[in-house]
């Protein structure tokens, strides 16, 4: 269907009317769609880039898992027994909140063998399937936790003992509380000693189910039907409780988020819509209508789209609420890709809980009708709802009328909101749009903790897992977005199971398959210096100027924080403007003639452009001078005019501030130990020569690519004129972002130590772009050349060209014509059938009935045309995008990594 109006349908609130179905101009709208995210993604290009990424080699983050356990998948804080509890594949484990490394307690639980005899009888595999995958761990109270497993597809729960760490051994009933199946989707959340679910209640999954178990009440649950849930994928389930001032008497309510099929939209194949649903805590079920089943059900669309683009992020992976003591200020942050995931990003969207409230508690419901005999569509219901309002928690209103519980509501209002329990008005993201979108990734987690700075404000820092083990930190400045950094959290590329945040600790704790990381939630200590402190506008981090370190504001509350220098603009001239690096401190290199030297320079933000300098004026291009690895310079057959002063200048352009702040990364001083003999190669002083005044035209190339291979390669014959690179392209793993490489100008600052170079105009590096573009001209001219050549010898080319031909070959090919000519026919042939078949292709659906797109969706309609555009478009997104570069691939063994020996914070 139309990209255009199923946009349109999603992110149009007052409009009723079912996306329409035409073929005609999908592939023009789609098209326009992916053409729209290029173009974004190619103007918004140095957006979403984190501006420092940390491998996980360098960072000594703590680790924990045990041989032969894997599915660290469950996680539980418990803030005050200051343990982390971990469930896993036949295992649950307490660690210290404190270091994960150690383990205080383990209980091992797994499955009988006739269990898993009945469950590989079943067709599941006994390695992966029959064994007892711990997916709940909820707290009960102080000395006891509510466990359930998949238990070879016999879900199972039981109380696990804290003092002793052990299971009380009556396992209970889990179905409804856990999936039967280890790979499917579920979730739960534990109020007041009840369990609250969202998982499939059958052996194949295929009976969704939002369920509240209890101790003192009966199981309560959805109607089974398509209205209620239809392939639900839950994600995430909370409480927002009302809080103390509960003006109207309210419940505390239970939201649910997940991914489902529409069923209000017509698609080809199945369309998934983000969803928010919510139920009532206090809800009885109903006397007659609903019997225990949920009175206070409805749900509604959540939107995470680019209005502008038309682009809309359709399936919720996690979410993280924001709570507040007053339920108004809480935030609700999702992280969401779309449906094509081969499109290759993906958004955060937050909402603002009163706008959910609103939804729920104003909005419109949708209703159910039959067209045309058999089918049946929703739309919005425009008739009278009953009173009190389906749906809604029992409140003092209706207390006043003597419903006091669920089970007093009127049959009217109970079966309306049975048969009604979707709304139509959507769940609108906060200022319209997504808070971040980040290109080629996938998000899979979230949290976010609201962090105080020391301007007073407060900022909400959004944490956001991937599918490769990265952790992205972000957060929203005055509107703008800002990737503070990416941190390659798990060892392996694979996906981020779980993620949480102990505000208290300040730190974060990431399961996977493998194992759990625990990490710092800021690596403040890594910014050597103040300028890199601030620009790197990390909300948790300030410049100490007496200690000259870069801190934790949260380690540093004791501190006085008078001292502290934070400017989340990334204004370093707020720096005091130091004496910068002293001649003397300058590493001193004595080198023999002729032989190489390699000047380290290690530039830890992506954002910045490197720049060397040699006495100090820029280093332009030179044939013996090389950027090798992370920006450090090698120079061969050092030759006397080479002798001088080397420095490595990193040149940052801070948006916010709207200024370029540079900064000395590193100085050596290159002598030569002179042999007493004289100079023995004349022919090579001239060379140089020539290059220095090469480098006195201050013109540098910015070549991309091709130049990598003779930059890795420590060595290349003199006479090869290599042009310098002025990339900063640090270390890199595939699924770290590569740095952009663009060159920019050398802008010096106010603060930054200042060259004493008189020449302003040595401090230019500019793109020297018209060489290259005269050479790619020459190229396609000598490929247009080869090929007309090639066609006109296969004589594929008019008279003219044959007669050449013929003159200058004879005439001894012509016998080969006939089989061309053949095949020519067959060609065209086959083009006309194939147009025709285009063609029809319209017309064919425009006459349809919806019965036989129907039929289209259940015989598994769903390999697109979109899904088939889209993975064209985005390779070709895939071949710009940087991110193939590999920069980690470069090998920087050599290098010595600074700080490594900067004091994490532990947490
Ligand atoms: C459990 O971990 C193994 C090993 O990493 C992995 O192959 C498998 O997919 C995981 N299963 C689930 C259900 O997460
Ligand atoms: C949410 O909306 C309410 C009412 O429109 C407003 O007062 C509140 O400031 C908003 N909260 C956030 C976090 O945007
Ligand atoms: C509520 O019940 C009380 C006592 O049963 C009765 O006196 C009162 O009239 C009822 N109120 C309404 C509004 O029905
Ligand atoms: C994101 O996930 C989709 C679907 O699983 C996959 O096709 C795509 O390659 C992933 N993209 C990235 C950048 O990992
Ligand atoms: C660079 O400076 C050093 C002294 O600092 C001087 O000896 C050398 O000749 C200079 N080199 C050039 C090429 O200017
Ligand atoms: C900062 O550097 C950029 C890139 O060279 C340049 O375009 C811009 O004009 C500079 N801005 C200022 C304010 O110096």
């Amino acid at each position: 269907m139309n990209q255009y109006s199923l946009a349109d349908a999603m992110t149009d609130k007052g409009n009723v009317t079912v996306p329409k179905l035409s073929e005609s101009n999908m592939g023009f709208g789609v098209l326009g769609v992916f053409l729209g995210l290029l173009l974004e993604v190619s103007t918004h290009g140095p957006h979403g880039v984190p501006r420092t990424s940390w491998r996980h080699q360098d960072l000594d983050l703590m680790e924990f898992s045990e041989p032969g356990i894997f599915n660290y998948s469950t996680l539980l804080l418990s803030e005050k027994r200051d343990a982390l509890y971990v469930g896993a594949r036949d295992a649950i484990f307490e660690l210290s909140k404190k270091n994960v490394t150690v383990r205080n307690n383990k209980v091992e639980w797994t499955v009988e063998d006739t269990l898993i005899q009945m469950c590989t009888l079943k067709g599941k595999s006994r390695e992966r399937d029959c064994l007892n995958y711990i997916r709940v761990l909820q707290v009960v109270d102080d000395e006891r936790l509510y466990v359930c497993g998949t238990h070879a597809f016999l879900p199972q729960c039981d109380y696990l003992n804290l003092a002793d760490f052990s299971l009380k051994g009556q396992p209970e009933d889990g179905r409804g509380k856990c999936s039967f199946d280890p790979s499917q989707s579920f979730t739960t959340v534990m109020v007041d000693g009840e369990l609250y679910s969202g998982t499939a209640y059958n052996f194949l999954g295929s009976e969704p189910i939002i369920s509240r178990y209890s101790p003192h009440h009966s199981l309560l649950r959805t109607e089974y039907s398509t209205s209620w849930l239809n392939e639900p994928s839950f994600v995430f389930a909370d409480v927002i409780r009302e809080g103390s001032n509960k003006a109207d008497g309210e419940d505390d309510k239970i939201y649910y988020f997940f991914t489902e099929v529409s069923v209000e939209y017509e698609f080809f194949g199945k369309l998934l819509i983000p969803r928010v649903a919510r139920v009532c805590k206090g809800d009885l079920g109903g006397q007659r209508t609903l019997q225990k089943k949920w009175t206070s059900f409805l749900k509604a669309k959540l939107v995470c789209s680019m209005p502008e683009l038309n682009f809309v992020f359709n399936v919720v992976h996690d979410v993280f609420i924001l709570k507040r003591a007053d339920w108004r200020d809480t935030v609700i942050y999702g992280v969401f890709t779309s449906q094509w995931g081969n499109v290759g990003l993906s958004a955060v969207c937050a909402y603002n809980m009163t706008a959910v409230e609103d939804v729920f508690s104003k909005g419109k419901y949708m209703q159910k009708v039959t067209v045309e005999q058999s089918h049946t569509k929703w739309v919005r219901y425009n008739g009278i709802t009953p009173s009190p309002r389906p749906g809604t928690c029992i409140n003092s209103l209706m207390r006043q009328q003597n419903i006091s519980s669920s089970l007093h509501l009127p049959d009217k209002t109970l079966q309306f909101v049975k048969d009604h329990p979707l709304l139509e008005d959507p769940v609108l993201p906060i200022s319209n749009g997504p808070r971040l979108i980040a290109k080629d990734v996938n998000y899979t987690q979230i949290v976010v903790e609201r962090v105080r700075a020391l301007n007073g404000n407060t900022y909400d820092i959004i944490f956001t897992g991937t599918d490769k083990g990265v952790l992205h930190k972000s957060v929203v400045f005055e509107g703008e977005v800002h990737i503070v950094e990416e941190i390659q959290l798990l060892k392996n590329s694979e996906p981020i199971k779980n993620l949480l945040l102990s505000s208290e600790t300040h730190c974060l704790y990431a399961g996977s398959d493998s194992g759990v990381v625990q990490s710092p939630t800021a690596f403040c200590g890594r910014y050597p210096s103040c300028v890199d402190c601030v620009l790197a506008r990390d909300p948790y981090c300030a410049w100490d100027h007496q200690t000259a370190a870069c801190v934790n504001i949260f380690d540093a509350r004791s501190h006085r924080l008078s001292r502290l220098i934070q400017s989340l603009d990334g204004d370093a001239d707020k720096c005091p403007s130091g004496p910068g690096l002293p001649l003397k401190d300058y590493q001193r290199m004595t080198v023999k003639p002729g032989s190489s030297v390699e000047l380290p320079c290690l530039v830890q933000s992506n954002l910045a452009q490197i720049m060397w300098k040699f006495n100090r004026s820029a280093l332009t291009e030179a044939s013996r001078f090389h950027l090798i690895g992370e920006n450090g310079l090698l120079i061969y057959s050092v030759a006397p005019e080479d002798q001088g002063r080397y420095e490595c200048w990193s040149v940052e352009w801070a948006p916010a501030a709207g200024k370029n702040f540079s900064r000395l990364l590193a100085g050596y001083v290159l002598t030569l130990d002179l042999p007493p003999r004289p100079p023995h190669q004349a022919g090579r002083v001239s060379h140089t020569l020539g290059s220095q005044e090469a480098a006195s035209t201050h013109a540098a190339e910015g070549n991309g690519k091709a130049d990598r291979a003779p930059l890795t390669s420590a060595y290349t014959p003199p006479s090869f004129t290599a042009l310098v690179l002025f990339t900063s392209s640090p270390q890199t793993d595939s699924s770290l972002t590569p740095p952009l490489s663009n060159t920019i100008k050398y802008q010096p600052s106010t603060s930054a130590p200042r060259p004493d170079n008189g020449d302003p105009a040595a401090e230019y590096l500019q793109h020297n772009n018209s060489t290259a573009l005269l050479f790619l001209f020459l190229l396609f001219f000598l490929l247009f050349l080869a090929a007309m050549a090639y066609n006109c010898y296969m004589q594929y080319l008019p008279a003219p060209c044959l007669r050449l031909r013929a003159a200058l070959l004879g005439n001894h090919k012509s016998a080969h014509q006939p089989e061309y000519r053949a095949c020519e026919a067959g060609l065209v042939e086959a083009s006309a059938t194939d147009r025709i078949n285009m063609t029809e292709q319209p017309t064919q659906n425009d006459s349809q009935t919806i019965q036989s797109l129907r039929a289209l969706r259940d015989t598994g309609y769903e390999t697109e045309p979109e899904y088939a555009n889209g993975q064209i478009l985005s390779h070709s997104l895939g071949d710009e995008s940087p991110s193939q570069q590999k920069p980690f691939d470069v090998d920087c063994e050599s290098q010595s990594i600074q700080f490594a020996d900067a004091d994490e914070p532990y947490c």
